[in-house]
């Protein structure tokens, strides 16, 4: 099959291509480089450099390339900035994605697999979190994601356009050749794997003041080949003539932030010393995932479900990778930089 991936040289698309290309699909990659790597690509994807935002340049892509099936993976994932800058939330996971649906509908695709979040979430009343939990995201991202999911069902009614939403809840480790590579990173697990290899003094602890076993803010960690598997699997499905579905992606297991840092001790071997904050704002206490219909419907388990796993394969990621893809700030457009600039983002 040919498949888009929308925003294919970020950190989870780069791996989901790995995948896609390793089953025998072709992949087309659109990525505007806004965060993602060029190097984050596979070579035996086509990759073009355009915004979602761009209809035009969108339009050309589904011209040029026979796309059967998208997989919608761009957006701005931060939790935290987008707190203090929703309305970039809002246009490009929201606005830049309804482009991508019209370009579909005029192509007449109608295969999409769509990157949501626990975060629609909230802040869950039960632990795990099904999906039939209410939808209260507590930030500006996470409303986002709902809005766009909320979209969806409107163009299957009206254009036959089915679509599997998969609510990620905390993905992180590497695959052997990808892994995470953000600037600025705002992940607990990259960030940790930072100070173990002395590229950071310590790991800040956002609130040791949460209702949870030790004060800190409890999550259920997925590994990042589990995730792309599932896009595999949610792409069969979708091939059965399924479609409209929410799941949710997790292990079930939830892990404090202190339980992740004395995890990342014990495979790293560093100290990696701690230094307690007050709470991040738009963080909700729990977060721990229901997936039992994932497992029923995509036949999709994680196969990496061990914390320690996952943070050793970000681990072994970075050894081999000290400086990431070895790409910076430069590479991000003048555009990009600007809107930055003003909105007051800083990189480290
Ligand atoms: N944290 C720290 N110190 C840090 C970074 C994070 O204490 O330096 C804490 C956060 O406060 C939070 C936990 O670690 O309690 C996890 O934070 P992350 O930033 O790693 O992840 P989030 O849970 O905020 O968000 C992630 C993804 C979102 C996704 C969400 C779903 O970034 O895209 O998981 O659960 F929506």
């Amino acid at each position: 099959m040919n498949i888009l991936v929308t925003g294919g040289a970020g950190y989870i698309g780069s791996v989901l291509n790995e995948e896609l290309v390793a089953q025998g699909h072709r992949v087309v990659v659109i990525d505007n480089l806004a965060r993602g790597h060029r190097a984050a690509v596979v070579p035996e994807a086509v990759f073009i450099q355009a915004d979602l935002g761009n209809r035009e340049a969108l339009e050309d892509v589904f011209k040029r390339h026979r796309v059967d099936a998208v997989m919608h993976l761009a957006a701005d994932t931060s939790v935290e900035y987008s707190m203090t800058a929703p309305g970039r939330f809002f246009q490009n996971n929201v606005a830049c994605g309804l482009n991508l649906l019209e370009c579909m509908v005029n192509y007449g695709v109608e295969k999409l697999v769509f990157s949501s979040s626990a975060a629609v979430y909230g802040e869950p009343a039960e632990l795990p979190v099904t999906e039939a939990a209410p939808l209260r995201p507590v930030n500006a991202y996470g409303e986002s994601k709902l809005m766009f999911e909320r979209v969806l069902p409107w163009y299957s009614e009206a254009h036959g356009l089915r679509s599997i939403s998969l609510r990620y809840f905390n993905v992180a480790g590497a695959s052997g050749c990808f892994g995470s590579d953000h600037n600025p990173e705002t992940n607990l697990i990259p960030i940790v794997i930072r100070v173990a290899a002395g590229q950071a003094e310590s790991i800040p602890v956002f609130g040791t003041d949460y209702d949870t076993g030790d004060g800190t803010c409890v999550r259920d960690y997925i590994h990042v080949l589990d995730i792309a598997r599932a896009h595999v699997l949610a792409l069969d499905r979708l091939e059965e003539n399924a479609g409209n579905s929410t799941y949710n992606l997790g292990s079930g297991v939830g892990c404090s932030v202190m339980e992740v840092i004395e995890a990342a001790r014990k495979v790293t071997g560093s100290a990696i010393p701690v230094k307690v904050c007050p709470r991040r704002s738009g963080d909700p206490a729990v977060l721990v995932a229901g997936s039992k219909l994932a497992e029923l419907e995509l036949g999709w388990k994680p196969r990496y479900p061990e914390l320690e796993s996952i943070i050793g394969s970000a681990w072994q990621w970075q050894q081999e990778h000290p400086e990431g893809y070895g790409d910076d700030y430069e590479t991000s457009t003048p555009a990009v930089r600007t809107q930055e600039r003003r909105q007051g983002v800083s990189r480290q």
